[in-house]
């Protein structure tokens, strides 16, 4: 298979790979109009002049020829086009952001909505290392990741959980991290769906009903939707996704103001845009930016070489396609020797394969760390946890605590994009409760592309049972009833609990009727009952969390396969809960400023719209603005110490003033803010300090810092936050232009967005 790439290119891609970084030479000049290339770090210059070597030695055929896919041999998602004549292997791209899918022999991570909640940096970054290891081990040139798209406008989203956050600030600062750590493991991360793929519900065209089109005015298109991309782009990001969508009635794939105009040179995108799989296109798609399609030819194809000849697309445009693909794989050094043959180890697992095993043992830490850091405590009564020393009897019930017989739902259906979703739906076990909850078994990943499986699951059961055994503690357990009976002699009711959600569909509620009987009823008959809700998303606890026997409640979101390790290791005190919830769990559905995905207006509309009206007002925003008592607010999350917080220090630099700012200035150093933690209990623990800013003409209140600090007893540090003038600025719609306005900017500082501790401010003026 690899042999063609070494006879006929080797030394090509070796005499490339030994020009050293800073050697780009000025009369080396691209000789095709590319938007802004190579003007970060140098990299993308480095890889641009690699990129134009090679690319200038292709026929327009085989330049077309990488800007689609083929079917091949192995089961990756998409596997682009090659040219043989030159030794240009092709690439793998393949699902998806949260673990490499549909294949054995890997690591399944803490999903996105899990590493949200960690608000951790540097294990977010060290998460998109290890898994950008393993893609690259497995011979996937491109992972499917990370997801920006959708934040989660609707709570009930089907694919909320496969990105970190509902706010734009925070999704931007994960997966640059997630960007960076992959792109450094040699894999291009995609950064998808660009952009408003915000319901599952009419996301794709069918039965001549069009896609849903998301309508979002200019400026909260900005300010939200585009923010985390625009991270992703300063991040280095090599390929962005296009989205099913439409928005303002224009497909996205097709959406010549989103890719030419806001990507390309808004925000200077220097990598490539790919065809979500299937997605509406056509032949003036390749006009409007777009520059693979996936996962076959698509409306391109030879039509794309015929489109030239006739003059409706420049041979320039498909040379700047291919120099794009080509370019983001020089950028992640994915030439010479240094990149397995793609789709090596993604082969039809009931055929005789070679084992590829990706698992590194340095990830482990990873692992376990990141499943530990996406638990949030939300309730903990009279210090109920951790438990104190060894448990006489503990009893288990509900059907989240054990390991699903069904699932490994990606070693059955292999291809991505062939599998049926109705058949997934029936693996996960929602044939019979697919709206809200998976009753087959415990859940750390939710459905469809973002899933994936790994060797074991450390289930919730199995980790009790593990430990009882050295412990010599009893353990009763019923998973099945939902009014189970209780040993009255329990020192501890855990009951399991959870809330499904896939790509394909939206959920059909924030909260169940069997889950909430089952948790009541347990309730009712021991006074220490501990909840565990494994979510996929938002879910609501309001009909039982302030039951009197409820000491405890855990959102355990969705850990990866480490769960039940991690899960136990909390309960006992041996780590500490450091989670802090990456959205707002309200009190009644009702509270939500936007609650359901849009549907059709009538049985005859074939052109669904969306009308995003409540602007940048979504989850904390309209929870503050409308003065909306939250249960749980976003940033919110219990500890097993406590911390205080004092002597609040602002400097503003000389960069904020009234201003407009675009580019690169946009990053500028803008304010500095320091506080000191102090650790003020008894035991060692992680504190995330939270900065918002209130920006005039705004909501209230805007994340615009954080910072996870471990603090032992009594024990404090002084935390900075670096605002950047894109933190002050908002959009503006005239001068199609960031500006930095006139007036006074409250800074708040706290434990979360309704637990702030120090308050200070900042006036812009021009003197
Ligand atoms: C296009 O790619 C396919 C699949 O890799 C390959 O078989 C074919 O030879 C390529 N065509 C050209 C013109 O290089
Ligand atoms: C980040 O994570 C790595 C690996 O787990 C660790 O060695 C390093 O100390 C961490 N850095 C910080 C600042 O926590
Ligand atoms: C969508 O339409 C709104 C309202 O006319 C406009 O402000 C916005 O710029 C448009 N966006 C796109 C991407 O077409
Ligand atoms: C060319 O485009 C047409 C319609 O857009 C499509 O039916 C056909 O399959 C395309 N041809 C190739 C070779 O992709
Ligand atoms: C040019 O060729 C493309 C691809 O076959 C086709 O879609 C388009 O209609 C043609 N345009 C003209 C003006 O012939
Ligand atoms: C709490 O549990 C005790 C012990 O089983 C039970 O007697 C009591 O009724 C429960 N309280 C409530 C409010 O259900
Ligand atoms: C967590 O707190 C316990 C005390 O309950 C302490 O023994 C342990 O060292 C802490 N773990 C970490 C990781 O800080
Ligand atoms: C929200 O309010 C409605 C109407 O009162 C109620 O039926 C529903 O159960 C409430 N939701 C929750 C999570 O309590
Ligand atoms: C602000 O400047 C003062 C004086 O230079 C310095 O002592 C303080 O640490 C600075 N504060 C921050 C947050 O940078």
């Amino acid at each position: 298979m690899r042999l063609y790439l070494l006879s006929s290119c080797a030394s090509l891609f070796l005499a490339a790979a030994a020009l050293p970084p800073g050697s780009v030479a000025a009369e080396d000049a691209p000789q095709i109009p590319l938007t802004q290339q190579g003007k970060r770090n140098g990299q993308w210059a480095y890889a641009y002049r690699r990129a134009e070597r090679l690319v200038q030695q292709m026929t327009l055929e085989e330049k077309a020829n990488i800007t689609r896919g083929y079917r091949s041999d192995n089961v990756c998602a998409g596997n682009t086009g090659s040219v043989p004549r030159l030794g240009w292997p092709g690439m793998c791209v393949h699902d998806a952001g949260n673990g490499v899918r549909a294949t054995d022999m890997v690591n399944s991570y803490p999903s996105g909505i899990h590493v949200g909640a960690s608000w951790d940096r540097n294990l977010t970054h060290e998460r998109g290392f290890h898994m950008g290891k393993e893609f690259k081990a497995k011979g996937v040139n491109v992972p499917l990741g990370p997801n920006a798209g959708p934040l989660g406008r609707t709570p009930l989203g089907g694919r909320n959980w496969e990105g970190f956050s509902i706010d734009p600030y925070l999704s931007g600062q994960l997966n640059s991290e997630t960007i960076i750590g992959m792109q450094e493991a040699g894999v291009i991360a995609n950064i998808k769906h660009f952009i408003a793929n915000e319901q599952e519900t009419l996301r794709r065209p069918y039965f001549g009903v069009e896609a849903v089109s998301a309508n979002i005015d200019d400026k909260t298109l900005h300010e939200y939707y585009l923010w985390p991309f625009m991270d992703s782009v300063h991040a280095g990001v090599g390929s962005v996704m296009c989205s099913y969508n439409r928005i303002n009635s224009t497909y996205g794939c097709k959406n010549d103001k989103l890719m030419n105009g806001i990507l390309k040179t808004e925000l200077a995108f220097e990598g490539f845009v790919m065809l979500d799989w299937d997605a509406q296109h056509d032949i003036q798609s390749a006009n409007a930016g777009l520059d693979m399609v996936m996962p076959l030819g698509g409306s391109w194809g030879k039509n794309l070489t015929d489109a030239v000849a006739n003059g409706t697309v420049s041979e320039d445009r498909v040379t700047d396609m291919a120099t794009r693909i080509i370019a983001a794989w020089y950028l992640v050094g994915q030439d010479g020797n240094k990149f397995p043959t793609p789709g090596i180890g993604l082969k039809q697992l009931t055929q005789l394969h070679e084992k590829v095993d990706a698992r590194d043992p340095a990830s482990n830490s990873v692992l376990l760390e990141g499943a530990i850091a996406g638990h949030v405590l939300v309730k903990n009564r009279d210090n109920a946890l951790p438990f104190k020393g060894k448990l006489a009897m503990i009893s288990v019930f509900g059907y989240d605590a054990t390991i699903p017989r069904t699932k490994n739902t990606d070693l059955l259906f292999s291809h991505g994009y062939t599998s049926s979703p109705e058949m997934e739906k029936v693996l996960l076990g929602h044939e019979a409760h697919f709206d809200q909850a998976a009753r087959g078994g415990t859940i750390v990943t939710g459905g469809r592309a973002g899933a994936n499986s790994p060797a074991y699951i450390d289930d919730p059961l199995s980790a009790i049972q593990h430990r009882a055994r050295k412990d010599g503690t009893w353990v009763n357990w019923d998973l099945d009833s939902s009014n189970p009976d209780v040993n009255a002699a329990s020192d501890a009711c855990l009951v399991f609990i959870n809330a499904i959600a896939t790509e394909g569909w939206d959920r059909e509620g924030l909260h169940d009727d069997f889950s909430d009987a089952l948790v009541k009823n347990v309730a009712s008959k021991c006074t220490n009952t501990i909840v565990v809700i494994h979510a996929a998303g938002i879910r609501l606890v309001d009909q039982w969390i302030e039951h009197p026997n409820i000491t405890a409640t855990i959102v355990a979101h969705l850990p990866g396969q480490d769960s039940g390790r991690a899960l136990l290791k909390l309960l006992y005190g041996e780590s500490n809960f450091s989670g802090k919830l990456p959205y707002t769990i309200a009190k009644n559905e009702s509270d939500y400023s936007v609650y359901a995905p849009c549907m059709r207006s009538s049985e005859d509309d074939i052109d669904p719209q969306c009308d995003f009206t409540e602007g940048v007002y979504l989850d904390y925003r309209a929870f503050d603005a409308k003065n909306i008592t939250p249960r749980f607010e976003f940033g919110y999350g219990l500890s097993y110490t406590s911390f205080g917080y004092s002597s609040l220090s602002i400097n503003a630099s000389k960069h904020l003033r009234p201003s407009k700012c675009s580019g690169d200035n946009l990053w500028q150093p803008a304010a500095t803010v320091a506080a000191t933690i102090t650790n003020s209990g008894s035991m060692s623990g992680h504190e995330v300090a939270q900065l918002y800013l209130a920006i005039p003409n705004s909501p209230p209140k805007q994340l615009r810092g954080f910072n996870k600090i471990l603090l032992s007893p009594q024990g404090s540090e002084i935390v900075r936050f670096e605002l950047t003038k894109r933190d002050f600025s908002v959009w503006d719609v005239i001068s199609q232009s960031w500006v930095i306005q006139e007036g006074e900017y409250k800074i708040f500082v706290g434990a979360s967005s309704r637990d702030i501790r120090l308050t200070g401010a900042l006036r812009v003026t021009n003197n």
